[in-house]
């Protein structure tokens, strides 16, 4: 299992650019990651392949751009928003550009691949900060909005419920937890036997999703007004809890 963690923020435009920079300390990969994942996130050339918008189109049955749309509409222009994973496709650069200037958007991950993608598609963009570290302690102070896409069915219950604590405890009063993921699909949805043989050969970790509430991770969910929706056949939701002042 994994040690970690140190959470480096910095400016995005940085990144690349500052020859002097210290390198970032880079968090110990956890064994999920390297046993199950490492043709998806840390294997260069498919990093380079899947992170385009037709592959993540494919991924997503044609659904991407009603999911970040989905997640946009919850984040204001100038909120401070923390997103602790990296998504491939457009996500972040939407959601940096709704943001805008006067916001701040802090996106992390665990690896230096991921981090140096979100860096490339955000470049030039002030308020994106990006940085390495572990979903289970990310986080620098209090979001408005924390936006958890599709990272939660990539990781064993034990990570699951880690991670939504954490996130849940960078929430400030008022401001909003949203998860976007995976869910049961209604029984006749003509994906449902696929997205089965998906989980099974591809993604162990996902199906519990199709059991679970996600809100249900965290030990103290009530601390939370929780709405969800279902997309696509239910094949996909947001939940999302306002944090009680
Ligand atoms: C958000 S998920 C998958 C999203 C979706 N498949 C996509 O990219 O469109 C993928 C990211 O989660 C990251 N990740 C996995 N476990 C993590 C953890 N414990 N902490 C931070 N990032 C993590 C991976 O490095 C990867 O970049």
């Amino acid at each position: 299992m994994t040690a970690s963690i140190d959470v480096r923020i910095k400016p995005n435009e940085n990144l690349a650019r500052t020859p002097t920079a210290i390198e970032p300390e880079v968090p110990k990969l956890p064994d999920y990651l390297v046993d199950v994942y490492t043709w998806a996130y840390v294997a260069r050339p498919n990093v380079e392949f899947l992170d385009r918008e037709p592959v993540v189109a494919l991924i997503l049955w044609g659904q991407q751009n009603r999911l970040m749309r989905a997640a946009r509409d919850e984040i204001e222009p100038g909120e401070r928003v923390l997103q602790p994973a990296a998504v491939y496709g457009k996500l972040c650069t939407q959601i940096a550009e709704h943001i805008g200037p006067d916001g701040e958007y802090h996106v992390t991950d665990i690896q230096p691949i991921q981090i140096e993608h979100v860096g490339r598609k955000t470049r030039g963009l002030k308020q994106v900060r990006t940085g390495l570290s572990d979903a289970r302690t990310t986080g620098d102070g209090l979001y408005d909005t924390v936006c958890c896409y599709f990272l939660m069915h990539e990781v064993p219950e034990d990570y699951k419920r880690d991670i939504a604590n954490n996130l849940a405890a960078h929430v400030k009063p008022g401001g909003k937890l949203m998860f976007v993921d995976y869910h049961e699909p209604a029984l006749l949805h003509p994906m449902r036997p696929v997205i089965w043989l998906v989980f099974k050969w591809l993604e162990p970790f996902a199906k519990a999703l199709w059991s679970n509430e996600l809100k249900d991770y965290l030990d103290d969910s009530d601390a939370f007004t929780w709405r969800k929706k279902t997309i696509f056949g239910g094949l996909y939701q947001k939940v999302v809890g306002v944090k009680k002042a």
